[in-house]
């Protein structure tokens, strides 16, 4: 055959494969959550197989000093509170075993990027993401306690403050809130575009956040709405964030995209426990091969524009053992 092109020139060896890779997937690109616990000497997944690591401060320490030697991005932690309540007033007790697990971990590796996520969910009995009157979500109330929840783990020495909650005007009254209390240093990684999906099924059972009545429809996204999508990051960078964050990561490939072509924010995706969990359990029925089906994931994430991915997969490319 007489052929112009042939695509194949460039696919022949590893060696040239590997030169021409246009899209790379490195640990340091990843970070790795953890569901921080007031147990002492707590070290569990969840559920066998999940990857979600319930941890308390001295565990989570060893596998920040393991992480950070081995490359990886950071660590995206969840606070499991020791009690629920509905008002904001114990939201420092509430906190305290995430604040004193970020403090610790500063004395130790302190050069070591911390994320904490900032949400309602765990910390009140009614399991939604912000307050709650008479079966309604009070937006603006809502976000004064988010803001009271940032700065505590801004005090405690997290380096970002991430909003998942998907209040209307939080991270503009974040910003605020931080610089007035003197945290100008702490960056906001909002999630600007988090759908109302089925896929967070297994870390609503870790966080034990469940809503216990009704759903989250009200303030997450539909997941039909591109343009809508476009608002949300649009707002979230005037209002001040330093990143924009997109969840789950492989339903919203597009909405990514268009995140990159619009805006120079960094960008971050969230692999989220249900995106993990059907490549485990597709795995463990013997259909698919685990560890090439996470990477591919990975890589069209990055492809997608992603900068860095929050990803319960980092442990295990740092070479800590787990499932
Ligand atoms: C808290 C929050 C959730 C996730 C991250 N932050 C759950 C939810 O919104 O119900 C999901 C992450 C995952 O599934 O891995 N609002």
């Amino acid at each position: 055959m007489k052929l112009p092109v042939r695509m194949r020139r460039l696919r022949e060896t590893a060696a040239v494969r590997k030169l021409f890779q246009e899209t790379t997937v490195g640990l340091q690109n990843l970070v790795q959550p953890y569901f921080v616990v007031p147990e002492k000497g707590v070290k569990r997944e969840a559920k066998k197989g999940t990857a979600l690591w319930q941890v308390s401060t001295e565990p989570l320490v060893e596998e920040a000093v393991a992480l950070a030697r081995a490359g990886c991005g950071g660590l995206m932690l969840f606070g499991v509170p020791p009690f629920k309540h509905d008002t904001p007033e114990k939201l420092p007790e509430q906190l305290a075993p995430l604040t004193s697990a970020i403090t610790a971990l500063k004395k130790t590796t302190a050069s070591f990027p911390i994320f904490s996520d900032v949400c309602l969910c765990s910390y009140t009995t009614h399991g939604h993401c912000g307050l709650v009157k008479d079966g309604t979500i009070l937006n603006d109330e809502s976000v004064k306690a988010l803001c009271v929840q940032a700065v505590e783990l801004a005090r405690a020495g997290v380096d970002f403050v991430c909003p998942s909650d998907m209040m209307d005007g939080r991270v503009g009254a974040m910003r605020a809130a931080l610089d007035e209390a003197g945290f100008s240093r702490v960056g906001i990684v909002s999630y600007a575009v988090k759908m109302a999906s089925a896929f967070y099924g297994p870390f609503r059972a870790a966080a034990d956040s469940a809503p216990q009545f009704g759903d989250r429809t009200s303030y997450q996204m539909p997941a039909h709405n591109r343009r809508e999508a476009r608002r949300e990051w649009q707002l979230d960078e005037a209002e001040g964030a330093d990143v924009l964050l997109f969840k789950p990561a492989l339903t919203n490939l597009d909405l990514i995209r268009d995140a990159r072509e619009g805006s120079d924010l960094p960008l971050c995706a969230y692999q989220v426990s249900g995106e993990y969990a059907m490549v485990r359990a597709a795995a463990d029925a013997g259909l698919l091969d685990f560890e090439r089906a996470i990477i591919e994931q990975l890589v069209a994430i990055r492809r997608a524009g992603a900068d860095i991915v929050v990803s319960y997969h980092a442990r295990a490319m740092a070479g800590l053992a787990g499932p």
